[in-house]
């Protein structure tokens, strides 16, 4: 990582001095370079289809929008097998994650695994998704909006019921799991 200096700056022939590295060609930039010391909280998003098919994955990316209407998004990746999945469900249980929960990310995340919530204590919400027990608490949503985001498909959702309890959470830094002390 490199912050901007008077080195980067480009004197021009007619007198003019171009400032910082903006004045460079664009170069690729690589995001995850920058957000994987971005400290965020591990949830599990889960959905459920009509036909009573349940899925979800671990996810990092997600937010709170707005209080009034009470607004979160979280974003999957386009090529995830959950995205048609919650395209077509149109709701979503965001689950935190407590510190204890590590082997839980771990099961949500690993590609192509089958039988996620197998031995999982879970109940079905009012909202159809799972809830996970346990957990610090959740946020059960419908999709009010699907956007494009790159590679990303960001989900829109507007909570429909929500719970919470004071616990440790379970934290992601620089690519590993940690709890706070
Ligand atoms: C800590 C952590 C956070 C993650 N956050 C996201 C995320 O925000 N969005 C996403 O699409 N994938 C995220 N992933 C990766 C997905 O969990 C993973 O790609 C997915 O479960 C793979 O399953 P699939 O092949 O069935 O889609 C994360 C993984 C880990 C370990």
């Amino acid at each position: 990582m490199s912050t901007p200096s008077k080195d980067d700056n480009i004197n021009t022939t007619d007198g003019k001095v171009l400032s910082g590295p903006a004045s460079k060609p664009p170069q690729a930039v690589d995001l995850r370079s920058v957000m994987r010391y971005f400290a965020s909280a591990v949830t599990v998003v889960t959905g459920a289809l009509e036909t009573g098919e349940l899925f979800g994955l671990t996810v990092s990316a997600f937010t709170s929008v707005s209080l009034e209407p009470p607004l979160v998004l979280m974003c999957v990746r386009n090529e995830s097998s959950a995205t048609k999945l919650f395209q077509k469900s149109m709701k979503y249980c965001v689950n935190i994650l407590a510190e204890d929960q590590r082997p839980i990310a771990e099961k949500f995340s690993l590609s192509g695994e089958g039988g996620r919530f197998q031995n999982l204590d879970y109940y079905l919400g009012s909202g159809g998704s799972p809830i996970i027990r346990d957990a610090i608490g959740y946020i059960d949503c419908k999709i009010v909006e699907v956007i494009a985001g790159g590679d990303h498909t960001v989900f829109l959702g507007e909570a429909i019921d929500v719970y919470a309890e004071e616990k440790k959470p379970l934290l992601y830094l620089n690519r590993r799991y940690v709890k706070l002390e």
